[in-house]
């Protein structure tokens, strides 16, 4: 769960490394490290804390060198401080790497190297790839031939950037279950985990596959299978994104501006998605075994996709987190299986782990991927793409607007292969569909509303969300983004469940925020508002019946709205109340402590 960036031309290395980290932040922020190469030696600078800090602390804008590698780090092995920092060097000081990823037989390695008289440094499973490669340079005729053998020994998942200080012409890049991207250049190349990372300097782009390497020099590349060395030619490809996308535009943070782009990207996934989810829906329509697996936000677009899945296609899907799908359902997957994978990274190593599971089972597996080139789009049989854009804050806002958008074209399509709702109904959400990006502008103008509310709320310490039927996962959702930006306790819960347990925990000026779409639950929702006011809470509703005015302490008032297509503009004003709760309470919405935007350990 880290971020590699690495650069070779004629630029100060150290300046496009940096920029590109502040831009790999979002994946890892305890720590981070450079090194550059000139034609005397290896420099680096690496340390615990923001790169910013760094960039102050440890002077890393005049680090000499036009070639050099950068890292971001989030810990997974040895806590972070400076030494378990990246970059991580052999013995000698001339092998220097980073690494994304888990060596998941290190330890063997480490006591191995240990005997043949290797000192270790940190307590990282990367370092032993730096002495491993070093131990193989002694039988092998070059650089990269030690490096090959080196890293066929590992098991795991890396993602590598190596600097050798003897080769002052070239860099390598290795991928193995852990992204990485070549950015090809004009006298100048790249590689990053993450497209953005370069983006200012070209568009022009390499995925690499697992198992495999490249050799990057400023004015050549070449890529080999890690297994055999032999070269592989891949097509050179254009980004469809662009800086302006990856940078804050004026915001101050990225989640405002992820926030304020909803209506922009469910356009985008709904033109993207327009044939793609016809052919899906006809590869899918004889599966009546389906499973959805996800996580986190994810896992409430599936639980979300459920109803409407169930409302229009007459299927339900069994959503499921992924990290429980693949120790409960292993007997139940088979060839007449379905499972639709939803992941804006497409790097959940749960979510990949199921989707590996139910490939190995037989089943079909249908990814909802944002990020291009993902593993989960090398795993699954067929991918529809959300087409958000990157998505830079850690907390999921427009990659589950569109998981939503995406979702809902699917069951609409399927419905009509199955033949399971009429077409005047399909038509109708359909043209609702395409108000949806409308309805979300509309409700972006409550902002400043939202965050007068927030000022009032501020010193809350315990938020309960309610809704019924298809809001029941908005209102998950709403609590999801309250508790990891703003740290506030909160729970969200089908509101039928209230006076089944939690209610006991309403006291005086507690709020208690209900997701009121008129539905045909709205009466029995407004009946659970009523009783959480009786016991004191400080009702906020979100909904258009004028029958909530009555009843709610604080009505957000929302566009009417088909109920199916309600949980798009519904989630909206309860991410800008998480968002301005954030701030106010002097958190950074887009580095929430402890988490990391890709989960690539399980
Ligand atoms: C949500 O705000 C979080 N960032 C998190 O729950 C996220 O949705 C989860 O980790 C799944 O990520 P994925 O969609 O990239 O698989």
């Amino acid at each position: 769960m880290c971020g590699i960036i690495g650069y070779i031309g004629e630029r100060p290395a150290c300046e496009v490394i940096v920029k590109g980290l502040k831009r790999l932040e979002y994946r890892g922020y305890d720590s981070a490290g450079i090194v550059t190469g000139d034609e005397e030696a290896l420099h680096i600078r690496k340390g615990a804390g923001r790169i910013d800090e760094l960039v102050e602390r440890l002077k890393l804008l005049e680090l000499p060198g036009k070639r050099g590698i950068g890292h971001t780090r989030w810990a997974t092995h040895g806590v972070p401080n400076d030494i378990n920092a990246h970059p991580h060097t052999d013995c000698s000081g001339k092998v220097a790497l980073v690494h994304n990823g888990i060596i998941e037989n290190y330890a063997e390695i480490r006591e191995e190297l240990l005997a043949k008289g290797h000192r270790f440094k940190s307590d990282t499973d990367t370092e032993v790839i730096a002495h491993l490669i070093e131990e193989e340079l002694k039988s092998s005729e070059s650089f990269e031939e030690a490096m090959r053998k080196a890293l066929l020994k590992l098991k795991g998942s890396f993602a590598l950037g190596i600097i050798y200080a003897e080769e002052p012409d070239r860099l390598y890049f290795v991928r193995n279950e852990s992204p990485l991207v070549l950015g090809i250049g004009d006298g100048e190349n790249f590689a990053a985990s993450d497209v953005p990372a370069f983006l200012e300097y070209t568009n022009r782009v390499i995925f690499l596959d697992d198992g495999e390497y490249a050799v990057v020099g400023k004015d050549f590349y070449v890529i080999k299978k890690l297994a055999t060395g032999e070269v592989v030619e891949k097509p050179v490809d254009e980004s469809g994104w662009t800086l302006e996308m990856a940078e804050k535009s004026g915001y101050p943070h990225f989640m405002l501006k992820e926030i304020h782009e909803q209506p922009r990207a469910i356009r985008d996934a709904i033109h993207g998605n327009i044939d793609a989810v016809k052919k899906a829906a006809g590869e899918i329509a004889r599966y009546e075994k389906i499973f959805v697996v996800a996580m986190g936000t994810s896992y409430h677009a599936g639980l979300v996709g459920k109803y409407i899945f169930q409302r229009l296609a007459k299927r339900i899907p069994i959503v499921e987190e992924a990290s429980e799908f693949r120790y409960e359902f292993e007997d139940l997957i088979d060839e007449d299986t379905l499972v639709i994978a939803i992941t804006q990274s497409g790097e959940t190593a749960d979510t990949l782990a199921a989707m590996k599971l139910a490939k190995k089972k037989g089943a079909k597996v249908l990814a909802i991927v944002n990020v291009v080139g993902s593993m989960a789009t090398r795993i699954a049989d067929l991918t529809l793409y959300t087409h958000a854009g990157p998505e830079i804050g850690v907390a999921a806002t427009k990659t589950y607007t569109t998981q939503l958008t995406v979702l809902t074209m699917l069951a609409i399509e399927l419905a009509r292969v199955l033949g399971t709702t009429s077409e005047e109904r399909l038509k109708e959400l359909e043209e609702g569909l395409r108000e949806v990006p409308e309805l979300v502008e509309e409700v972006l103008r409550h902002d400043a509303a939202l965050r007068e509310l927030a000022e009032n709320l501020v010193n809350k310490r315990d938020f309960f969300y309610i809704g019924r039927g298809i809001s029941v996962p908005t209102a998950m959702e709403g609590a999801l983004k309250l508790k990891e930006i703003s740290y506030i306790h909160a729970e969200g819960l089908s509101a039928g469940e209230l006076k089944h347990g939690p209610l006991a925990l309403l006291e005086e000026g507690v709020p208690v925020v209900a997701v009121a779409p008129s539905g045909k639950t709205l009466d029995k929702l407004i009946g659970n508002i009523e009783e959480a006011k009786a016991r004191g809470a400080l009702t906020i509703a979100l909904g258009s019946s004028e029958a909530l005015k009555r009843v709610a302490d604080t009505l957000i008032e929302m566009p009417p709205v088909d109920e199916l297509l309600s949980p798009m503009p519904y989630i909206v004003p309860l991410q800008l109340l998480a968002y301005h709760l954030a701030v106010l309470r002097g958190n950074d919405p887009d580095k929430p402590r402890n988490l990391a935007k890709s989960v690539t350990v399980e």
